[in-house]
């Protein structure tokens, strides 16, 4: 299957369910960095996921109630010498049909006065509010001249609503060609992680490290980190969006690295190892290190379809909590911890996230009252840690953190696709056993 026809395969899907509405999609803006300059182009996963188009500013336009062969309208800059000589090429407006297989395409300056036109027929408009700033006045205006339309003829766009239960729900549900993607962006991932475990001494600078495993991505044929790496020795580990990485890597100390690629095609790995600096645990770090990676253990078994990301987390809290009592950190019955949070002091965040075209994808984890199934071909990270600072109190009748336990963070992450019949981690060519890490 050509990736033309993935894209066209995913188009049929989105037209098929949007029931005679409308659906407009802008794509991403370049972003200002400062003065003039921006950062590098990237593109709206929505859009990316529909069109394949890498573009900035373009529209699309997914129209079910017009005839087959008008229904996937392309709004994009057209071919133009003076600003390609400056910002690259540009598909222009032949590009959008013969290479993106738009049914349709025009230039940028023409949706306002097109837009109105292609609306007529519509029972509806499918467009998220309060994202793309460029193109939200011009649909509020024609939404009010629908609604106009509305009370003269019975007839119009009389909803406005958001795409996301449309889209995201196809999105959470990887297509082949997605599970494809997203196993070349963990391998890569997984590799670098591999990388910069053999690479580190004591006394490194952090950012070596990071420099290491970015240079891998790049040479991979990644577009670079998929999020700001983070990379983070001793205690900084104990800072969950540590980046600023500028530390020295000291002797006894572990490392803390949480660092995914993103592919030319914005899909990413998202992997955290953590190991220590000089090959050996200290017995604390590696009771620790025990503690959590039989939680993730744990909590990976527990994939399986039917299970659900609450339910993943709840299997993660209940093995680090047990952990955690043997230990002498926490006291009391894993009950009762448990009910009243009272291990929050030392693991505050959840166990994973919906992994795909963003790093934390999109995707509801609850419909209201009911927590979502997990279904074959959702990808889902299994990430629990535990990170001993005196950053949050201790709980009352909680016992004080002991020095020896100080300054050590630690988070075990990694990449789920769930099957058939249980799951599959994408990411296990990054080693994560006790032995290996001090290998
Ligand atoms: N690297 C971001 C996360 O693990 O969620
Ligand atoms: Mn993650
Ligand atoms: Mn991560």
């Amino acid at each position: 299957m050509t990736v033309l026809n993935t894209f066209f395969n995913r188009r049929e899907r989105f037209i098929a369910k949007l029931n005679g509405k409308a659906a407009v999609v802008p794509a991403a803006q370049l972003v200002t960095h400062h003065a003039d300059c921006h950062y590098p182009f990237r593109q709206n996963s929505d859009f990316w996921y529909l069109t394949g188009f890498d573009e900035p500013d373009a529209v699309a336009l997914f129209l079910p109630y017009r005839p087959k062969g008008e229904r996937f309208v392309l709004f994009v800059h057209p071919k133009e010498p003076g600003a390609e000589v400056w910002n690259g090429f540009r598909s222009g407006i032949e590009g959008a049909v013969a290479d993106f297989g738009a049914d349709i395409a025009h230039p940028l300056a023409e949706l306002p006065q097109r837009l109105s036109d292609y609306l007529i027929g519509s029972e509806g408009i499918v467009f998220r509010v309060g994202k793309h700033p460029h193109v939200e006045s011009l649909v509020l205006r024609l939404w009010g001249e629908q609604l106009d339309h509305f009370q003269r003829t019975g007839s119009g766009a009389l909803s406005l609503e958001a795409p996301c239960p449309l889209l995201h729900q196809l999105r959470l549900l990887k297509d082949g060609n997605e599970v494809e993607r997203l196993r070349k962006a963990i391998r890569i991932s997984a590799e670098a992680h591999e990388l910069a475990r053999k690479k580190v001494r004591p006394g490194m600078n952090e950012r070596e490290i990071q420099s290491l495993i970015e240079q891998y991505f790049l040479d991979a044929g990644a577009r670079g980190p998929a999020y700001g790496s983070i990379v983070a020795g001793g205690d900084n580990a104990c800072v969950l969006h540590y980046t600023a990485n500028n530390s020295e890597l000291r002797d006894g100390d572990l490392l803390l690295i949480d660092a995914g690629c993103s592919l030319p095609d914005y899909y990413n790995g998202d992997i955290t190892r953590t190991f220590p600096i000089n090959g050996r645990f200290t017995p604390e770090q590696r009771e620790l290190y025990e503690v959590v990676l039989s939680a993730q253990k744990a909590a990976i078994e527990s994939v399986t379809p039917g299970q659900n990301a609450e339910g993943v987390h709840a299997v993660a809290v209940r093995s680090l909590v047990e952990g955690l009592l043997e230990l002498g950190l926490l006291k009391g019955t894993i009950d009762e911890v448990i009910e009243k949070g009272a291990y929050r002091h030392l693991y505050m965040h959840k166990t994973g996230h919906w992994l795909g075209l963003d790093v934390h994808d999109v995707g509801a984890y609850r419909l209201g009252e009911y927590p979502v199934d997990l279904q074959s071909g959702m990808v889902l990270t299994v990430e629990p840690g535990l990170y001993i600072s005196d950053r949050l109190p201790v709980p009352d009748g909680q016992p004080a953190i002991k020095e020896e336990w100080k300054g050590i963070g630690i988070r075990i992450e990694d990449d789920v696709l769930v099957t058939k019949d249980g799951h599959e981690v994408l990411s296990g060519e990054a080693k994560s056993s006790v032995q290996s890490m001090q290998d």
